[in-house]
């Protein structure tokens, strides 16, 4: 059964949201939480170790009401039962949208086309586990007989950005082996990356879904050309995995049978680290905590989907998210981690926000009039604080951010860590609160300073406050944490897919691209150039003289 096709702007609360949008739309933070000493509890969410604080957003009890309102309407509730039940949601590939069962718990019944897909799922992570740790405890061997050192992941998009990330995120829990991401079809990406490597002790995984991705194809057949400048034909069975769909096309690579890693067309390539794409993770941190990563994953589906609304932390996040979207005219939502660890944090959810729910045409095929897919940005803090918010603060975009952070650190270094949660919250209060002319008058007063130097300067040290944020704190980043909290916000790209009315699980907007490079490698290889418009044919003359 496909989702309801209802254009967000006919329904009722849509409509209430925009007027109360222009009632409330200068009201200020400050004054909100001064008429309501409970606010702060009030709009407060708790569960698996999540603290999660909204209060700091331009909200009141009847935002909430009417955001709730709206999810009702748009057919929510029956929407997140066809997700979890396999329904074929990806219309235009006529596919289910199933990463949710690589975490389900074994004995689950979970169905695609009338077969339960978890006995699969299950034969799978076995197979990653023995392979993983017989590469980790050094029992698989490269072609000389030395234990493994370095492990490159060979993948790009969803086959490269979830691993990379959570491999990063995961640095404490890691082991011996040292990982690389070679990504690019740049082709200095890849010869980088193998510069310091020793082909003896080191191992490749070619990921990708489809197996006919330019960029890694390209990469691994440079870098098999590499392994067999030093090695023989045979050893590439060696030193080679591979985890695609495309099982045949893997095989024509020449990787062995008990190398390869099937995946299923149910999982979406941003969506599939939790299946073998997150082979190079298990390898990373050992199986058992990416078991866990799993396991945090699946407790927030739990929680997404058997939470009410109103205490559902995903649906709550993604309203808001709408509310400055579609009224406020937000255009971006900045995404800032306080852990050097999620460095790839924001970047990975470039990806899944961005591909998913960058669309304009609805799910009746109709050009949309109405704001979809928010821009995703962000880096860890302290950094930004050193780079972008400025713009934050004072700058003329409302930018609604998360802050992520954690109570414990995990290398248990108060000081440091006192020091980097001092700056998390003193960052939502600045926003939140601002500084008025009084305050920074109050300040300069102080100040050896002429009066009219003093109100000169009072303009620019003027902080107008009133920016949105929420605060996501999470007990320790541990592979469960981080499970959960990307599992939020998959949820939260699934709720805002269904409110808007789009499809969230194609992507073809990545097409063009790809087919028009194809013609121009043609044009760049030969000697005629294809007919053009005039700047890319006066481009491609360019670059070949
Ligand atoms: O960028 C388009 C895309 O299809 C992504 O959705 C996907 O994650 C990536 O390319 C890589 O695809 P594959 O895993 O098939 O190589």
């Amino acid at each position: 059964m496909s989702l309801k096709k209802t254009n967000p702007t006919s329904a009722k609360a849509w409509n209430a949201l925009g007027d109360h949008h222009k009632e409330i739309e200068n009201t200020q933070l400050k004054d909100l939480f001064a008429s309501d000493k409970d606010r702060a509890k009030k709009f407060t969410l708790q569960s698996q170790g999540f603290f999660v604080d909204y209060s700091k957003n331009n909200i009141t009890s009847e935002t909430k009401g009417l955001l709730l309102d709206l999810a009702k309407e748009v057919g929510l509730k029956d929407a997140i039962k066809k997700y979890f039940d396999g329904d074929i949601i990806n219309e235009t590939e006529g596919r289910a949208v199933l990463h949710t069962a690589l975490r389900a718990k074994k004995g689950d019944d979970i169905k695609v086309d009338g077969e339960n897909v978890m006995p699969e799922v299950y034969t799978v992570k076995a197979k990653i586990k023995t392979f993983t740790e017989a590469i980790i405890s050094g029992h698989k061997k490269g072609y000389t007989g030395k234990a493994f050192t370095d492990v490159v992941n060979i993948g790009i998009g969803g086959s490269d950005l979830g691993p990379a990330m959570v491999t990063e995120a995961l640095k404490f829990y890691g082991n011996h082996l040292k990982m690389h991401f070679v990504s690019n079809v740049d082709g200095d990406h890849v010869y980088e990356t193998l510069k310091g490597l020793d082909p003896e002790t080191t191992l490749f995984v070619v990921v990708s879904k489809t197996f006919t991705t330019q960029e890694t194809l390209s990469n691994a057949t440079t870098i098999k050309k590499w392994f067999l400048k030093h090695a023989s034909q045979k050893d590439v069975a060696k030193h080679f995995a591979a985890v695609s769909t495309n099982t045949a096309k893997i095989e024509e690579f020449g990787i062995l049978d008990e190398n390869v890693f099937p995946m299923w067309d149910w999982v979406g390539g941003r969506f599939s680290l939790w299946s073998a794409v997150g082979l190079s993770i298990a390898l990373a941190v050992g199986y058992e905590n990416f078991d866990s990563l799993l396991m945090g994953a699946n407790e927030m589906d739990e929680h997404f989907r058997t939470a009410d609304f109103e205490e559902n932390i995903p649906i709550v996040l993604a309203l808001l998210s709408v509310w400055y979207n579609n009224f406020y005219g937000a255009e971006t939502e900045a995404i800032i981690p306080y852990s050097q660890y999620l460095s790839r944090f924001s970047a990975y959810l470039q990806q899944g926000i961005m591909e998913s729910n960058g669309k304009s045409v609805d799910r009746n095929g109709e050009r949309v009039s109405y704001e979809t897919g928010t821009i995703i940005w962000g880096e860890p803090g302290t950094n930004s604080q050193h780079a972008f918010f400025q713009l934050i603060h004072q700058g003329t975009k409302l930018i609604p951010a998360d802050f992520i952070g954690f109570k414990d650190s995990l290398h248990g270094d108060t000081d440091h860590h006192n020091k980097l949660m001092a700056n998390f919250f003193a960052q939502t209060e600045a926003l939140m609160n601002g500084k008025t002319k009084e305050e920074v008058r109050g300040e300069l007063e102080g100040k050896s300073m002429s009066k009219s130097e003093l109100e000169a300067l009072l303009p620019f040290k003027v902080f107008e406050g009133n920016k949105p944020t929420t605060t996501i704190l999470i007990d320790k980043l541990t592979p469960k944490s981080l499970g959960a909290l990307i599992a939020l916000y998959e949820h939260k790209i699934f709720v805002q897919g269904v409110v808007w009315n789009i499809y969230s699980y194609d992507q073809w907007g990545v097409e063009l691209g790809k087919q028009l490079a194809t013609t121009i490698l043609k044009d760049i290889e030969n000697s005629e150039i294809a007919n053009h418009d005039a700047s890319t044919m006066q481009l491609l003359h360019y670059f070949k003289s």
